[in-house]
């Protein structure tokens, strides 16, 4: 995830392809700090979206005129797109689900009832979202499975001191790539020859790290990863499985109905083969083309520039909120940018995080304040909520400063 410096691209005319951020409210411009929570999306991934639409829609995978058979090609067509991106070794291993959450859901639901017993135990860690949490809570529930959980140090790292011992027995280890609270990036190839040194089935959150940095799932080596769509500039409504051939195959399908079988009797079915066997019903179409122009439009980018520009402007944040305000700022997590990501959650004096998301709000400053669906992590933090502004390729300088000057409102409302 910290690929060598290359050249830069023009950031300014990158952000000028993103129309919601040319909009003003109460005129002033909008500056989006909530791109882990969903990115902004710009002019080419709506217009392809739009234009297949208007011209070029139809079902897939099902009639043999040609206008279905040039969407079947659209559909198809991103689906390599997508593998080509994460490095796929076939575009077949590239499962198109709803979004990340129901990745997950689906190995944790299939994958374990078909693999798992009671007494098993699952590995996660503390840093998880809540994707990667309760899926396994309802099976540990149902099939008396036991859930263990790697700690963080105090600077919100992995503690991989204790993994040996945390994987000895274990049959699952599911970690996230990078976290969506701490920005934490993970030592994913580490976590991954851990896991299979220890037996277990290796599962990997991508959602976070996919969008920001290059990800190669042969390098990597897990047996699934799964990431959302609307996190990486394409819309929301479709997401990724990717899993290893292998895996794929031997995974039950998760879903049941058309698209999804070779043969139906009163007696039983047979399955299609990967990846239709996971892809029960009329898909996300037109969601699938706009995936694709994203990748398209990110590759255009390069993903080595899009983590340098990040590693850059969270250097910037956290260099100007410190020398701002000293103490009276806390930064969750690392200050080395080489082990993060752009995504700052912060605890300014004592102004509760809803007052505060609600003050920059009114200078057009869009962050989330919450638990961030990572309510373990948040307790351990000792918080209930922070503030969290996360960044993107269509951020700059001005809108970290936007945020800077937005504190200082909230302390002149608050008095502090
Ligand atoms: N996982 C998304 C976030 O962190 C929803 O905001």
């Amino acid at each position: 995830m910290t690929p060598a410096a290359v050249a830069p691209p023009d950031w300014e005319r990158i952000r000028a392809d993103f129309p919601v951020l040319r909009r003003e409210i109460d005129g002033r411009p909008i500056v989006y700090l909530d791109s882990a929570n969903t990115s902004q999306k710009p002019e080419p991934v709506i217009e392809a979206m739009a234009s297949f639409m208007r011209e070029g829609y139809a079902p897939i995978n099902r009639s043999a005129y040609r206008l279905a058979a040039a969407a079947t090609d659209a559909y198809e067509g991103a689906r390599a797109k997508v593998a080509r991106f994460i490095n796929a070794a076939r575009p077949e291993e590239v499962v198109f689900t709803r979004n990340a959450t129901e990745a997950l859901n689906m190995v944790a639901q299939s994958w374990s009832r078909a693999n798992l017993h009671a007494g098993d135990a699952v590995v996660l860690s503390h840093m998880e979202h809540h994707a990667n949490i309760v899926p396994w809570q309802m099976l540990a529930s149902e099939m008396g499975i036991e859930l263990r959980f790697i700690p963080l140090t105090d600077d919100g790292l992995l503690d991989l001191s204790g993994l040996p011992e945390l994987l000895d027995g274990a049959r699952v280890l599911s970690v996230t790539a990078m976290s969506n609270v701490l920005g934490t990036i993970n030592p994913v190839e580490r976590l991954v020859a851990a896991g299979r040194a220890a037996g277990c089935m290796v599962m990997i959150d991508a959602c976070q790290s996919v969008p920001h940095g290059i990800t190669d799932v042969q390098a990597w080596g897990a047996d699934f990863v799964a990431f959302s769509g609307h996190k990486m500039l394409g819309p929301s409504g479709i997401g990724v499985l990717w899993g290893s051939s292998e895996q794929l195959d031997l995974l039950p399908p998760f879903l049941g109905g058309g698209n999804m079988i070779d043969d139906v009797r009163l007696d039983g079915f047979t399955c299609a083969p990967v990846p239709a066997k996971f892809e029960a019903g009329t898909p996300a179409i037109v969601e699938a083309v706009g995936l694709g122009a994203a990748v398209d439009y990110l590759e255009s980018i390069g993903m080595a520039n899009v983590r340098q520009h990040e590693m850059s402007l969270t250097r910037y944040a956290i260099d100007s909120l410190r020398s701002r305000y000293g103490d009276d700022v806390v930064i969750h997590g690392t200050d080395n940018v080489e082990q993060r990501g752009g995504v700052l959650s912060i605890a300014f004096r004592d102004i509760h995080p809803h007052d505060l998301s609600q003050v920059l709000d009114e200078s057009n400053v869009c962050v989330r304040a919450g638990h961030h669906c990572a309510k373990p992590l948040m307790r351990l933090l000792g918080a209930n909520a922070t503030v969290r502004a996360s960044l993107y390729v269509y951020n700059d300088r001005s809108d970290v400063d936007a945020l800077v000057e937005g504190l200082d409102g909230a302390s002149d409302i608050f008095g502090l």
